[in-house]
């Protein structure tokens, strides 16, 4: 590296200076072919977290990490190209519903998703509950996809952000995960790399989110939008709760069903709201809308006739799964034992702790500990109260599907701590979306 050494870097950083997009490229290509070693690189992590990043710096930090891998661009595409990206919870299981959604609408839809990782589930890991699913597609057939119906839901392609994938692993270990510049340049490398032109964010803040509080959650949500206006993309982002698990299922097959009954026009209100929020926000910002009201309607009509069902079919079939699951949920795997968890006594539902949920699905083996915890497609927790709801005693507040009755006990456990009973009143969290961008 010519210029300021390693330690020079470092060092102004720690006094609270900036570097410049030269000197974070350089740094960066340094860490990546191994010529900077990982406790220099950690240690310019930590300077990071107590003095943070300008705006520039944080677009100039997000552009060298893009620039540390390849590209994707879609020229062969005419359709509006748009992505999206939740910072993860309990029950998302939005992007099954959205993507075909958006691409019955006229949109390429191409969502790289990720695993699972303790108490959050991955998008990846629910669709593999799909007999014969395939998330890695070699490129071509993925492109060929796409050009086809407009859709594909594939896991991160390995050649993208590899910048990404050496600082997640060092934060990981050193303590420098929770800086916002670090999160926000971690998560638009990889939308920025995708290629898509419009991009939402689902910043999710609540027990079950990365961020715990709405005011965490807004920051974040600021700088995103900052980084992907400033990279040229058309960029919003959404704030929503995650107090409560989104929708009823925790657990692979179980969303995955979920996730189809909201496409034909069932499901969880909650998990409409979402859809029709982040959808309409695609809709405009793609221009294949004129106003959110206009786009809403047209999703709803495509849900109502049936047309994204019909691209989730297609789409299932293209990523060699069984397209049958779509009209026949009872392809899904399923848990020997059921059995629900009742409440103790009378009153309203206080809390309905998404962490909680979360933690005891991981614990029946819907989720991994570590990144080589093989996940069992079946199991996992159908919440049946909300914050807000009354109750009586006796009546169940979730449906525990397990292994073994004993696995089923063990969770239970957990579900005592998460849902909490209150004698007076409590208004429901339905917690109203806020927009940013
Ligand atoms: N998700 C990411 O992709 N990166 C982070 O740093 C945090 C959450």
């Amino acid at each position: 590296m010519s210029g300021p050494t390693a330690v020079e870097l470092i060092e102004r950083k720690k006094r609270g200076g900036e570097l410049t997009p030269d000197e974070l490229r350089g740094f960066l290509a340094g860490y990546v072919s191994g010529a900077i070693p990982d406790y220099q690189v950690a240690s310019w992590l930590m300077a990071v977290c107590w003095r943070g990043m300008t705006g520039p710096e944080t677009l100039a930090l997000t552009e060298a990490m893009v620039e540390s891998g390849e590209t994707l661009d879609w020229p062969e595409i005419t359709r509006p190209t748009v992505d999206k990206h939740s910072t993860g919870g309990v029950g998302d299981k939005t992007s099954v519903v959205l993507v075909p959604l958006m691409a019955a609408a006229g949109a390429a839809f191409v969502k790289m998703s990720g695993r699972g990782l303790g108490h959050t589930g991955g998008t990846l890991d629910k669709l593999e509950s799909i007999p014969g699913f395939q998330c890695e597609l070699p490129l071509d057939e993925m492109r060929a996809q796409v050009a086809r119906i407009g859709a594909a839901l594939v896991g991160q392609s390995g050649d993208l952000v590899p910048a990404d994938k050496k600082l997640y692993a060092l934060r990981d270990v050193t303590g420098t995960v929770d800086s916002i510049p670090l999160i926000a340049g971690s998560i638009m490398s990889k939308k920025l790399a995708g290629g898509a032109r419009s991009i939402v964010l689902d910043v999710k803040w609540g027990s079950g989110a990365f961020m715990q509080t709405l005011e965490e959650a807004r920051v974040l949500a600021e700088t995103l939008v900052r980084i992907g206006e400033g990279a040229g993309r058309r960029t919003r982002a959404v704030l929503s709760g995650m107090r409560q698990p989104l929708g009823r299922a925790v657990g692979n097959a179980l969303e995955i069903r979920e996730a189809i009954d909201t496409l034909r026009g069932g499901g969880p209100a909650d998990l409409w709201a979402l859809t029709l929020e982040l959808g309409s926000q695609l809709l405009e910002l793609s221009g294949l809308a004129p106003d959110a009201a206009t786009a809403r309607a047209r999703l709803t009509e495509l849900r109502d006739s049936g047309a994204g069902s019909r691209v989730l079919e297609q789409l299932i079939e293209a990523q060699h799964g069984d397209p049958r699951v779509v009209n026949d949920p009872a392809l899904l795997p399923s848990a020997p034992v059921v059995l629900p968890f009742a409440a103790d006594a009378e009153g309203w539902v206080a809390t309905a702790d998404a962490r909680g949920i979360g933690d005891a699905a991981l614990a029946l083996g819907a989720g991994r500990r570590t990144k080589a915890d093989p996940v069992d497609p079946a199991v996992g927790i159908v919440v049946r109260a909300r914050i807000g709801d009354r109750v009586s005693a006796g009546q169940p507040l979730a449906d525990v599907h397990a292994r073994t009755e004993a696995e089923a006990q063990a969770a239970m456990d957990r579900l005592r701590a998460a849902f909490q009973l209150s004698a007076s009143e409590i208004a429901a969290a339905d917690d109203a979306y806020e927009t940013v961008g």
